[in-house]
């Protein structure tokens, strides 16, 4: 009886060794990912028509900032119906990408 939680601790273990602790972001690879999110968030001044939002901008936002909204996106801590559409296809690898991408940009000038 002793074998079923030990094994269960060694895979439990082996899973969270196999994660990384602190993701890290590839912009190149957030660039590629953040093609489509562009049409929205790279106009200025956009609104979206339902429910009518003004978007708001992210590029040059916080990196922090991009990996809590999206994560919260995806896990429905935060909802919009078109972000957190965009957001729950995304694993946490590529929210890490995609905020050093979006991060390394310069704020769109006023
Ligand atoms: C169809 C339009 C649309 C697309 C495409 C879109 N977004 Fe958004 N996004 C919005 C709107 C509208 C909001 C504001 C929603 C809200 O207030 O929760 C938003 C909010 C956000 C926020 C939170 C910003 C803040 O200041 O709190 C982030 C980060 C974000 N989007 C990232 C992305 C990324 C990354 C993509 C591409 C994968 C993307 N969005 C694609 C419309 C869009």
């Amino acid at each position: 009886m002793m074998k079923t939680p030990l094994l269960f601790a060694i895979s439990l273990a082996l899973a969270i060794a196999s994660v990384p602790a602190h993701a890290k972001g590839d912009p190149a690879k957030g660039k590629t990912l953040a093609y489509t999110c562009t049409g929205c968030h790279g106009i200025v001044e956009y609104k979206n028509a339902y429910p009518s939002y003004r978007v708001p901008k992210i590029g040059g936002q916080n990196e922090q900032y991009i990996v809590a909204a999206l994560t919260e996106y995806s896990k429905g801590e935060r909802s919009h119906p078109t972000m957190s559409a965009q957001a729950s296809s995304f694993s946490a690898q590529d929210i890490a990408d995609i905020a050093a991408y979006l991060s390394s940009l310069k704020p769109a000038a006023k």
